[in-house]
């Protein structure tokens, strides 16, 4: 041969010489596990197509919240689920709701341990199950949702959320969630973006988690799985409006977007796994045809490889737990 052999393996001989060069490393502090809370619930309801995934009471929430900050995971994303829904999701910014309730359990049980958050949406608290209101049309009407997100915002601040998570996809909801925050001394809230949501199967679970009502699809608000660049330009307007975090969702089949965002913005880049890309795994492994445990640490790392300091999954505290036993 006419040139010098390069020898790539020498770095792979042995499991220190691959951890000393390992460029990308999984850590619990990366990673944020979502929660579900139910009204009424008497004790904790398994998520069928979840399976290890449950629905909360507010006792079982925030044992759960603690045992995961025990472990080490860095955040807690809080959905809840509300007993009674209305056009326009009154649960959401009721201070005495499902969400706001179980804000303010696990704010006041992990303090500053872990990052408590919020999602702010409408989908679970509406009647029709979409992410906002409804116009006399009957299409989600943005600039009347952006009301309720605002109310919604301040309810979830003063129930504790340091946190707010924004992901209905309306047009200007970052921008109109950061200025009355700000009016009503709350510039401390930190506003996370989702601001490249594909309208996406892979929430399917997800739905069941929350005993969706949506009948529909999220088409109108929710961005088309083709489209590359537009996930660019969604970033671009949220970081625009204040958004602090932003973030890729889903994660395992947008990792190119993933990748092109990490590279665009100079704010912290995060990505969501969601409830399909868990089930996919869970499915086969419970079939026997993957190492369950190995395909979770990949797709994690995978998503941090493409870009994301940070990672919501179900897996959080179960990776977390892996993690420190090294
Ligand atoms: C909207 C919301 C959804 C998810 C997180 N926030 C549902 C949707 O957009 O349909 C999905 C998360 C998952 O699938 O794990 N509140």
């Amino acid at each position: 041969m006419g040139f010098p052999l390069e020898r790539p393996r020498r770095l792979r001989a042995t499991p220190a010489l691959r951890s000393l060069t390992a460029q990308t490393r999984l850590d619990p502090a990366r990673l944020v596990l979502p929660l579900f809370v139910k009204e009424g619930l008497r004790s904790p309801a398994p998520v069928a197509s979840m399976p290890g995934v449950v629905q909360h009471t507010v006792p079982s929430l925030v044992e759960a919240a603690e045992e995961a900050v025990a472990a080490g995971v860095g955040g807690l994303m809080l959905f809840g689920v509300p007993a009674v829904r209305d056009a326009r999701g009154s649960g959401a910014d009721d201070p005495e709701g499902v969400l706001n309730t179980g804000l303010r359990a696990v704010a006041q049980a992990v303090g500053d341990a872990a990052v408590v958050m919020a999602d702010l949406c409408l989908d679970e608290f509406t009647d029709h199950g979409h992410c906002g209101v409804l116009d006399a049309a009957g299409r989600v009407d943005n600039d009347a949702t952006l009301e309720r997100y605002r109310s919604t915002a301040l309810a979830q601040a003063a129930a504790g959320a340091s946190l707010l998570g924004l992901s209905g996809m309306m047009d200007g909801q970052v921008g109109a969630v950061r200025a009355v925050l700000d009016a009503e001394g709350r510039s401390d809230v930190v506003l996370l973006a989702y601001a490249a949501k594909y309208a996406s199967a892979f929430y399917g679970p997800f739905r069941d988690a929350v005993d969706s009502a949506l009948t529909g699809d999220r088409r109108s608000y929710q961005m088309e799985p083709g489209n590359r660049r537009e996930g660019l330009r969604e970033v671009r307007l949220d970081v625009a409006e204040g958004a602090d975090v932003v973030m890729v969702k889903p994660a395992l089949p947008y990792l190119d977007v993933l990748s092109d965002v990490a590279a665009a913005v100079d704010v912290p880049v995060w990505a969501y796994q969601v409830s399909g890309e868990y089930a996919m795994v869970e499915a086969a492994a419970a079939n026997g045809w993957i190492d369950r445990e190995r395909a979770v640490l990949e797709s994690l790392l995978s998503i941090q490889r493409a870009g994301a300091s940070a990672t919501l999954t179900y897996w959080a505290a179960e990776v977390a737990t892996l993690l420190r036993r090294g």
